[in-house]
């Protein structure tokens, strides 16, 4: 795996702890080593079946961010970061590629099984119910990206907030594929707002 070009990660309770959504960024660039690092931490994140119907694409390109900023409903943070990241889910091309995700591990005889029982189990769901599916897959990656990025010493902020089908057609993705957010990724400006979060208690029941 690529190194992080930074040496003092940070734990993941310790990233999870220092995140905040941040909306201001400073002049530094995001190297391309740290960002492949990012990418592909992110890329750990599990799913049904080991499918990983995320896609991303990373924008440096300044152009293309400003359209991104506009289809964004200008929010500033897109147009500002030095990168934008659109986290999207394609799960009709995941199925359709599914002998890249078979384990190496599992013998020849039986791969093409593998594959016909993962094929089977989406035989009645109609296209719009795979997409949904696959989206709510790649929301763990969204959730994996901004703790990665966390993890190197760099700060994110998520966003839903935009028009789809805009963003789509600025980054040539197909019609059916599933958002799950952009992501703008740099070096905070700004501490972000202090987390405010409910107690354990209101959001979980204990059944002993
Ligand atoms: C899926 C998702 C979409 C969000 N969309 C936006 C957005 O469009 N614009 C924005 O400024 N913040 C957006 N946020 C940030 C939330 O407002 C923020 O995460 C929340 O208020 C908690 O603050 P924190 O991230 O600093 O802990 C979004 C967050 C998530 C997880």
């Amino acid at each position: 795996m690529t190194q992080p070009a930074v040496n003092n990660t940070l734990s993941v309770a310790e990233a999870i702890s220092s995140r905040r959504s941040v909306r201001k960024y400073t002049n530094d660039q995001v190297s391309q080593a740290d960002l492949n690092t990012i990418l592909e931490l992110t890329g750990k994140a599990p799913s049904a079946w080991n499918i990983q119907p995320w896609r991303f694409v990373a924008v440096r390109n300044q152009e293309v961010k400003n359209k991104l900023q506009a289809a964004a409903y200008g929010q500033g943070q897109v147009g500002s970061a030095p990168v934008v990241i659109a986290v999207y889910s394609n799960t009709a091309e995941a199925l359709d590629t599914l002998a890249d995700v078979i384990h190496p591990g599992v013998p020849a005889e039986q791969r093409q099984g593998a594959i016909d029982g993962i094929l089977g189990a989406f035989a009645q769901r109609s296209p719009e119910e795979k997409e949904a599916w696959g989206l709510a897959q790649t929301n763990i990656a969204l959730g994996y990206l901004s703790l990665a990025a966390r993890s190197l010493g760099y700060d994110t902020s998520l966003m839903l907030g935009f028009d789809p089908a805009q963003v789509k057609e600025i980054l040539g993705l197909p019609t059916h594929v599933q958002l799950a957010g952009l992501v703008a990724l740099g070096v905070a400006a700004e501490e972000g707002y202090p987390h405010h979060r409910h107690a354990v208690e209101k959001i979980t029941q204990f059944v002993d």
